[in-house]
């Protein structure tokens, strides 16, 4: 069913709903290049910024289109300001590089992009901000660890309110409980430049837009579809919306009131204000007096699935600012808050019934929800999986391709199955969440691990049914069996755990010296190696900026970031090109604090020598006639020793002997476990951390520590923190 007629509605109706919000409030105000006050600054901004803006910025980053989720109106001219420092470098990183405006629109004189970047320069310089591509949302870390956890000098309270989109999981997880007939396409991709999917600036633009609006015209048809027999309307839909589509009488303006009523309950778990169900009831007489009945009444319907409260997260806040210029989330936002920061889903009905009794006016009120939910075994917490999965990044163990055994060297692994390997340490994970204790030292150090957890009984029941047919028919017929041995059909995945089958019970206890937690379990090794090695700067870059919280540049685009191709030579020994001075400052974060891994192949599994090629045995290798019969491979001897430098914390630095030592010294350690708690605040918040959330950080840490390790604890506290249920209204 096509409804062209009405094609601008909703998308008009969203628009008006979002502007009526009142909460992109207008803020951008009113002449040398190094500004003595901010009046100047602000001066000369109104004299280039706001008109360059005006010609080639405004028509996608205002308070309706909201590309990147930027309104350039409201971005403060005052770098000082709490939050606009991160955007302003951001912008003036886009800027620079010509990616803003995109390249499909006319491109700016260059004269006036070098005035904006001139002025931006002037006032940070003003602001005392140093403009890098680190400060852009991407890079947490940007802000001094000390700043955030030392507990004598906490910096104010600073927040903005919050407008997200909603994620793609939630927004499968609502249409599968509208129980559309037809397969709805996903609107929505989750943000790429950030360190967690639903962080940042999704966008929501025409195309998105477009497919919401079939979804939400499909979601419609489907609850209200109907036979008419007679004049009587047949069907499986409510008795609210049975009374629309009375084939003899129209609908009453009662009857359009209670469907609007419903489909409000219904989409967005709230009834409608009595302003709403006025335009609504309008809307819908209008509709079915240009449309035709059923049209008008599907139509307008499906536009309640396009208001701003059904696609976008409202985390705003209302009412009057305390003593510290905060205001509190609404308790309908913090109940919707919460619900997704432990589900996909929408709140529950004791959420909302919390919410409407007032009860997370208090944060004991939003506490004792928070653990409730943590507790109620039939609520899945989705997203406390998800950000175990987004933090350590294992499940990218399946983005990378192997020839597993393509070439037939000596590394080959047949048994190698990615999917596997990331089931086992999401199970992993879980195990260590439901003991709940010391989550984060269990989860760098356990010899626990699951192993094809999901199919070993499976597999293993198999290969023994398989053998004993094997062995069977080799008795009934010894000749022709004479030289065969008996090959599973099965992957052996056990092998990527230096097992030599599949294991009885599950999980397993590996060799206490051999592995030691995620960043020894296949899933992680494979997520952070290529098709033929093991990706060493990856996770030197990955400790570095996730367990050890420090800022590791970008790659510069100039870099040939290649090693040599040189089969003969070990990774090590090839990284040596990185050792020049110039790749070197950077380099010396990530290499280092990689080569302990050098202990296990690119497939995950222990070794004791790395395979290399021999050129000599190779050379010498030849038929009759001379020709080369293909690589001779040997054992290299491993260097697996590294060094922790350049951290900050000296109780950290030091040489490293072996990953197993490497990852008990990393577990112990106070400042990994903030740094940890920092990326729970990413997570959780869908921000970076800022000066001002110090006071959230350093509570949220002494509970995850004062709990021995509960990261129930530590999810209870953010949630609660300063920094989850206020902000900081605007001026
Ligand atoms: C045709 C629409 C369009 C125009 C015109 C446009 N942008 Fe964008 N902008 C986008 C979209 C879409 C995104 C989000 C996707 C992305 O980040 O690439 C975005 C993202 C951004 C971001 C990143 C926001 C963040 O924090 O991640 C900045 C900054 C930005 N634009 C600045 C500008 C400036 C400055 C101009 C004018 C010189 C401009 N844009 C013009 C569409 C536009
Ligand atoms: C300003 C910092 C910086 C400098 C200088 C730098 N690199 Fe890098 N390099 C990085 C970062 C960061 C990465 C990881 C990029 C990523 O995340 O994929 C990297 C990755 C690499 C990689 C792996 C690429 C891949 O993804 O497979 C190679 C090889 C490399 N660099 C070589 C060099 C060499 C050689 C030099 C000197 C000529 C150099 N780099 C200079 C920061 C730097």
């Amino acid at each position: 069913m096509k409804f062209p007629h009405f094609a601008k509605t909703p998308v008009f109706l969203m628009a008006t709903a979002l502007a009526g919000s009142g909460v992109l409030a207008q803020a951008a105000a009113p002449a040398d290049l190094k500004f003595a006050s901010a009046a100047e600054s602000k001066a000369e901004y109104e004299r280039v910024v706001v008109p360059f803006f005006a010609k080639h910025c405004n028509d996608c980053h205002n308070q309706k289109e909201l590309e990147g989720d930027l309104d350039l109106a409201v971005l403060e001219f005052d770098m000082k300001a709490s939050t606009s420092g991160a955007r302003w470098a951001t912008l003036v990183d886009l800027l620079t590089k010509g990616e803003m405006p995109p390249k499909k629109r006319t491109r700016p004189m260059p004269e006036s992009v070098a005035a904006v970047i001139r002025w931006a320069n002037a006032e940070a310089k003003r602001a005392n901000r140093h403009f890098t591509r680190r400060e852009a949302y991407a890079n947490g870390n940007k802000v001094p660890h000390e700043s955030l956890f030392n507990p004598k000098d906490i910096p104010p309270f600073a927040a903005d309110p919050q407008i997200r989109r909603i994620s793609p999981e939630i927004y499968a997880a609502f249409v599968a409980e509208m129980k559309a007939k037809s397969r709805l396409g996903q609107p929505f991709s989750p943000s790429g430049r950030t360190t967690f999917k639903d962080m940042g600036t999704p966008k929501v633009d025409e195309p998105v837009t477009a497919q919401l609006l079939q979804n939400a015209l499909s979601i419609v048809e489907s609850r209200t579809a109907h036979k008419l027999e007679g004049d009587k309307v047949v069907g499986n839909l409510t008795k609210e919306f049975s009374a629309l589509f009375h084939p003899v009488t129209p609908p009453s303006e009662p009857q359009i009131e209670a469907a609007i009523v419903h489909q409000f309950n219904q989409i967005l778990r709230r009834t409608p204000t009595d302003a709403e169900k006025t335009r609504f009831v309008a809307l819908m007489k209008k509709n079915i007096a240009d449309a035709g009945q059923t049209v008008g009444v599907r139509y307008t319907l499906a536009t309640v699935l396009m208001l701003p409260e059904a696609i976008f997260r409202m985390e705003v806040g209302s009412g009057t600012p305390d003593a510290k210029g905060r205001i509190r989330l609404a308790p309908r936002e913090i109940a919707f808050a919460l619900a997704f920061a432990l589900t996909d889903k929408r709140p529950d009905a004791a959420l909302l019934t919390a919410a409407a009794a007032g009860e997370l006016d208090t944060d004991a009120g939003v506490a004792k929800q928070v653990q409730r939910l943590l507790d109620d075994p039939k609520t899945e917490k989705t997203r406390v999986l998800r950000f175990f999965r987004e933090y350590f990044g294992y499940d990218k163990a399946t983005d990378v391709f192997k020839e597993a055994n393509g070439g037939g060297s000596a590394v080959d692994h047949p048994g190698h199955e990615p999917r596997a390997l990331v089931e086992d340490t999401d199970r992993l994970v879980q195990l260590i969440l439901e003991q709940d204790k010391d989550v984060l030292k269990e989860l760098l150090t356990t010899t626990k691990s699951f192993v094809a957890y999901k199919t070993a009984a499976d597999s293993k029941k198999k290969i023994a049914e398989a053998k004993a047919k094997f062995e069977a028919d080799r008795q009934k017929d010894p000749a022709k069996f004479k030289d065969k041995l008996f090959k599973p059909q099965q992957k052996l995945i056990y092998e990527s755990y230096g097992l030599t089958d599949f294991p009885d019970v599950q999980p397993v206890e590996l060799p206490a010296d051999q592995r030691a937690g995620i960043l020894t379990q296949p899933s992680w090794l494979v997520a952070n190696s290529t098709t033929f090695d093991n990706h060493a700067i990856h996770r030197g870059k990955w400790i570095r900026e996730r367990l050890l919280g420090n800022v590791v540049p970008d790659i510069p685009i100039t870099v040939d970031a290649q090693l040599p191709i040189a089969p003969e030579k070990t990774l090590r020994t090839r990284m040596a090109v990185t050792q020049e001075a110039y790749c070197w400052k950077c380099h010396q974060l990530m290499n280092d604090l990689a080569y302990p891994f050098e202990q296990f192949d690119h497939f995950g599994r222990y070794r004791a020598a790395e395979i290399v090629q021999d050129l000599e045995a190779t050379a010498l290798n030849v038929d009759g006639k001379g020709k080369p019969k293909g690589p001779v491979m040997k054992g290299a001897p491993l260097d697996i020793s590294g060094l922790i430098a350049h951290v900050g914390d000296k109780s950290l630095e030091g040489p490293i002997k072996n990953p197993i030592d490497y990852m008990k010294k990393l577990a112990g350690s106070k400042r990994v476990e903030q740094v940890f708690v920092r990326h729970a605040f990413r997570f959780w918040v869908a921000r970076n951390e800022a000066p001002g959330d110090a006071a959230s950080l350093q509570a949220t840490h002494k509970a995850y520590s004062e709990s021995g390790g509960s990261m129930k604890a530590l999810i209870t506290a953010l949630l609660t923190s300063e920094s989850f249920l206020y902000r900081i209204a605007a001026k």
